[in-house]
């Protein structure tokens, strides 16, 4: 017989500590620390079977958000005991409009969450264990920002029919739910205010709106500029951070409805990746440009080996577009390597194909 599966009030197995999660994550992901650990601790509560507040990460493009989930999904799977008690889905925002047009809506969400389930644990699991998973499951939703209920002064019919989707499962104590047939079909209720959601979004001239609103615009005079005197004069500066600045109330303006944005805990903000951060993710990023390239050249028998210096270029390149965030570390290597790659080892000397700062000046240069 198989053995019933723990319930979560009396689970006795070690819960990881936030910061057990945060350093696995941080294997992947880079910089971003507040971020990570807010995220680690949503997942240790849950992890833990406590009630943990729904997240909401607002962060430019390229900074690490889809990296971030993906993380968590990867960590989650890569230990059998984790991945028992946890079932992950990660959904596009936009979906969730179309399918409150046919259906029911939020019932697909949790369909897709009582799919996992069920690949997770079989096909002999029960239908109580099945709606267990479901009930305590985590919901990823990416790209949130792209269900705003205006944009500009015009309502956007399915951001606003997303929202309500959402909204549903978020509040809801009791949301219908057709089990599969392969469970004996039916249909149940089913509790979910346990799941834990996460939304992530860049917002797009957010940054812009709130920076105009603390200095032109509702708030004016809010923001004031200071003098700064240093080694290049005096001047005047604005400092802006929108950590400092953001309110509720620019959500709402941005078009993420006060019902909706009161699920979640706050927001959490991811930062520009500076030149230092994006250097570490050229070099040790799982999924760098760098590291398909080495296995692209290895597979010719080169060794493929970038200086420090040349290395520290890019990045700096790659720093001089900030919205592509780590995505222009891609597009600056790939003027750099495009030459090698079509002669992989026309280059190469004793096996190797050494690049160095010259190398990436003259490709650069071309560019
Ligand atoms: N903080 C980070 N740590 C490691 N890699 C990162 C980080 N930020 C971005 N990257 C790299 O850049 C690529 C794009 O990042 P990601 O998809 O996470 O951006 P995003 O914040 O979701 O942007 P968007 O708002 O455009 O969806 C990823 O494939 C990853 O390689
Ligand atoms: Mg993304």
């Amino acid at each position: 017989m198989k053995p019933r599966s723990e319930t979560r009030a009396d689970s006795s197995t070690s819960v990881p500590s936030p910061r057990e999660i945060a350093s696995a994550l941080e294997a992947s992901v880079f910089g971003q620390r507040l971020a990570v650990r807010e995220i680690s601790v949503a997942l240790s509560k849950k992890l833990a079977g406590i009630a943990a507040g729904n997240v909401l990460l607002i962060g430019p493009s390229g900074s690490g958000k889809t990296t971030l989930m993906r993380a968590v999904e990867s960590y989650l799977d890569s230990d059998p005991a984790l991945a028992k008690r946890s079932t992950v889905i990660r959904v596009h925002a936009n979906i969730l409009g179309q399918e409150a047009d046919e259906g029911a809506p939020g019932e697909r969400l949790l369909q897709r969450l009582l799919a996992r389930a069920q690949k997770q644990l079989g096909g002999d699991a029960s239908v109580a264990e099945l709606l267990d998973r479901v009930a305590h499951g985590i919901v990823f939703v990416d790209e949130i920002d792209k269900i705003r209920a205006r944009i500009g002064d015009l309502p956007h019919i399915p951001g606003i029919r997303a929202q309500e989707a959402l909204l549903t499962v978020m509040e809801n104590e009791k949301l219908p739910l057709i089990l599969p047939a392969s469970t004996g079909g039916g249909r149940t209720f089913l509790d979910t205010r346990s799941i834990l959601f996460v939304a992530a979004g860049a917002f797009e001239g957010l940054y812009d709106a709130v920076y105009d609103r603390v200095t032109v615009g509702r708030d004016r005079g809010a923001l004031q500029s200071v003098t700064v005197l240093d080694s290049e004069g005096v001047r005047e500066e604005t400092p802006f951070s929108l950590r400092d600045w953001l309110r509720s109330q620019d959500l709402f303006d941005y078009g993420m409805s006060p019902q909706f944005l009161s699920r979640f805990d706050g927001a959490v903000l991811l930062q520009n990746l500076s030149e230092g951060d994006l250097l570490k993710i050229f070099l040790g990023a799982p999924d760098s440009g760098l590291e398909s390239a080495k296995k692209f050249f290895a597979r010719f028998g080169v060794d493929l080996v970038l200086s420090p210096e040349a290395a520290r270029l890019i990045a700096a390149r790659a720093a001089g577009q900030p919205r592509l965030g780590a995505r222009a570390l891609k597009e600056v290597f790939r003027q750099v390597i495009r030459d090698y790659e079509f002669e992989p080892s026309a280059h190469a000397e004793n096996g190797a194909l050494v690049i160095d700062r010259t190398e990436v000046e003259e490709a650069l240069a071309k560019a």
